[in-house]
């Protein structure tokens, strides 16, 4: 193995519109980025340059260093900290060798005092601006070393004017809200010791120099569903340094000698056209890495869990499922409560066997006269949890995570089990394997219902909880694609506590929230089409007034704001009557004629949940087709109307000299872009539709 103080690099990986460059300095030490921006604009280093060392600058301080240990004493903090048994830290690199080209890179570092050896991943998927960033960790000496903190990566980002750092805050039922913070210095974070992404904070974040409102805006986010952390540093010299990886929320890592840990991919996204455009690329990315997936039609559903709860009967449920039929509905999923012992939420969990006092001719008939309606069938199951009144955990209580001595936690009276056991994960797959096996089953929501209390797997040494759960939850849903590649899968965690990109990546929708509200339901969807495209956005038309948000809005508002994504429903279709559902399959006909645009499609955000122009367009791929959604956000008792003056929604990436026709109605791209689309909003018409032909 050479190693050397001459400088290496620079390495360019190229995007569909960007620049990834980084370079070994002189010393050999680390790792600089050098540009990061559009093609052939270097945007990487601050333009505010450090003047030169200082007797209190460390090299950490006066570049972008892409993996800072402490050994460098980085003014924001390191990425790595790795201590010997001794208790020594302070890891110091010299540069291996390195090899990539303009989509992939590898560069491989090592530190002679405790064996330890970084080989840094860089990766751009074709058409993407997204650089992958990852690390492999190993530890090539003879004693085993500690891993203290577990960064995947550092962004360096130019902030002359101090930083506006956008994220996406929430608790249950008020998830992805957008919100801003003004950064001139100092320290920002977010993050989950919940051993889930959970729902206070999303796995995201964007960056914009303050001077710059819709600019360039850098954003990353994170490809792990456990434990997280983002930091943003606004350094005094004009850079923004952002820190992304793994929290170690339950203490060190063991890292025994001759083994290697693989970090989490952190991504890393440039647009420069603001949130907006930064969306987009999110968008573009999400796409590649659903691959082949991402051509399965998202059916229209029907979930009948706000309809009947817990009490699943197949009684009711065939007689939902035959007017979800009626209405064009294509799958039918049945949610929490057909399984033994679950007449509430306090037994069952463990238990998947259908209930026959719910199902007397067996579930088998039941699923088979589903079918029969011409439906797809969906199933909802929790199989990481427990509950303590069950048959599992009367047999294996020492499933659970638990810490000796000490009492267990029920989060919604139920215990976690620790998927990281081999026994526990062939139990959960086996459990899964077994339900698609024996049943026609075309649709799973997994869910999942409990952040992580207790650290600790009693009778194990040191362990790493986090890393063997979510290791054994990605191997167990790629069995399942792999075994029952006709088996789409809802990720769901108590509504969006599981929303990251590793999940976008091995699911096929992602439920955002519980809350399906209308105007509560603007805000989660806003906020979840920043950071993740619309075939991931499952989203129902429920009752009105619903449970969590009664302000009341038309059918038309809440199939119009159901449609933004992948459309189901809700709502209890018993007690519909003619007209309800008459206008309901007429929705659902317009959705199935408009969902490859709205799935598929550019996507901008014309307009928030407080704003009078709140609108989201969608651009088919050629160009062609422009479908606009657009709700009227405000009180709908006349106040603040003004029916003789429209809304004017103003669209974008439109061909300035194109036509665009809405019926009899044609404009010019340049009208739409300037002047903006009209609608006109009433008491009684509070959303809108509205396809766009390009003659
Ligand atoms: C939480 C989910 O988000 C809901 O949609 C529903 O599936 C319940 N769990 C069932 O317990």
């Amino acid at each position: 193995m050479s190693q050397t103080d001459a400088p290496a690099g620079p390495w360019t990986l190229r995007g569909a519109h960007t620049e990834y460059t980084v370079a070994v300095p002189g010393h050999g030490r680390w790792l600089e980025l050098t540009a990061w921006g559009p093609h052939g604009v270097s945007t990487g280093p601050s333009p505010v340059a450090y003047a030169g060392p200082t007797p209190y600058f460390t090299a950490g301080d006066a570049a972008p260093v892409e993996y800072a240990t402490d050994g460098l004493r980085p003014f924001a903090g390191a990425d790595l900290v790795l201590e010997t048994a001794g208790g020594d830290r302070g890891v110091q690199w010299r540069f291996v060798e390195a090899d990539g080209d303009d989509a992939a890179l590898r560069v491989v570092f090592a530190d002679e005092a405790t064996g330890a050896r970084a080989t840094l991943h860089y990766r751009i998927p074709a058409g993407t601006d997204v650089v992958e960033r990852w690390v492999e960790l190993a530890n090539t000496g003879d004693a085993a070393l500690r891993v203290v903190r577990a960064g995947s990566a550092g962004f360096s980002v130019p902030t002359p004017h101090g930083a506006r750092l956008s994220y996406l805050w929430g608790q249950w039922a008020q998830e992805f809200q957008l919100d801003h913070v003004e950064l001139t210095r100092g320290r920002f974070s977010v993050g989950s010791a919940q051993g889930v992404p959970g729902h206070a904070f999303a796995p995201w974040l964007a960056v914009r120099d303050r001077a710059g409102a819709d600019g360039p805006t850098w954003g990353t986010a994170l490809t792990w569903t456990g434990s997280w952390e983002i930091a943003a540093d606004v350094e005094n010299g004009g850079l923004t340094r952002v820190r992304v990886g793994r929290l170690l929320a339950d203490g060190p890592l063991e890292l025994p000698a001759g083994e290697t840990l693989v970090l989490p991919v952190a991504a890393g996204a440039y647009s420069d056209d603001g949130l907006d455009g930064l969306a987009r690329v999110w968008h573009r990315y999400q796409r590649q890495l659903a691959g082949d997936r991402l051509e399965r039609v998202r059916p229209v559903l029907y979930n009948s869990w706000e309809a009947t709860y817990f009490d699943v009967r197949a009684d009711s449920q065939l007689e939902l499922a035959r007017v979800a039929a009626e209405l064009g509905v294509e799958t039918f999923v049945v949610d929490d409560g057909w399984f033994v012992g679950r007449d509430d939420d306090r037994g069952g969990l463990g238990d998947w066997t259908p209930d026959p006092a719910k199902f007397p001719d067996g579930f088998g008939a039941f699923v088979d006269e589903v079918r029969a309606l011409g439906l797809n069938f969906g199933l909802w199951v929790e199989p990481e949890c427990v509950s303590p009144r069950s048959r599992l955990y009367a047999e294996h209580p020492d499933w659970v995570y638990s810490v000796h001595g000490r009492p267990l936690t029920p989060i919604r009276n139920q215990y976690l089990l620790d998927l990281g056991r081999p026994e526990v994960a062939e139990f959960v797959h086996g459990t899964l394997d077994g339900l698609l096996s024996t049943y026609d089953i075309g649709y799973l929501k997994w869910d999942f219902n409990r952040p992580r209390t207790e650290p600790g797997r009693p009778g194990s040494g040191p362990v790493d909880l986090d890393g063997g759960h979510v290791a054994n939850l990605y191997r167990i849903l790629a069995a399942l694609r792999r075994d029952h590649p006709g088996v789409l899968i809802e990720a769901c965690a108590g509504g969006g506590a599981r929303a990251d990109l590793a999940m976008a990546a091995r699911t096929d929708v992602i439920w955002p929230s519980d809350n399906t509200g209308p105007l509560d339901r603007l805000a989660i969807q806003y906020g979840f089409l920043h950071a993740n495209a619309p075939h991931l956005m499952s989203s129902w038309v429920t009752d009105a007034p619903g449970i969590f948000d009664p302000r009341p809005r038309s059918l038309a508002f809440r199939f119009v704001l159901a449609m933004a994504g992948v459309l189901g429903i809700g709502a209890d279709l018993r007690h519909w009557g003619p007209a309800q559902r008459a206008e309901a399959a007429e929705w659902i006909a317009r959705y199935k004629r408009i969902r490859h645009v709205v799935t598929r499609g550019e996507v901008h955000l014309v307009g928030g949940p407080d704003q009078d122009r709140c609108a989201v367009q969608y651009t088919g791929v050629d160009g062609r087709e422009i479908v606009v959604l657009a709700w009227h956000p405000g009180r709908l008792d006349g106040a603040g109307l003004l029916p003789s003056r429209p809304v004017r929604l103003p669209l974008r990436g439109l061909a300035p000299e194109g036509t665009y026709r809405h019926g009899e109605q044609v404009y010019s791209g340049a009208h739409l872009t300037s002047v903006g689309l009209p609608v006109r909003w009433s008491a009684e018409h509070d959303a809108e539709l509205i396809v766009l032909t390009r003659d």
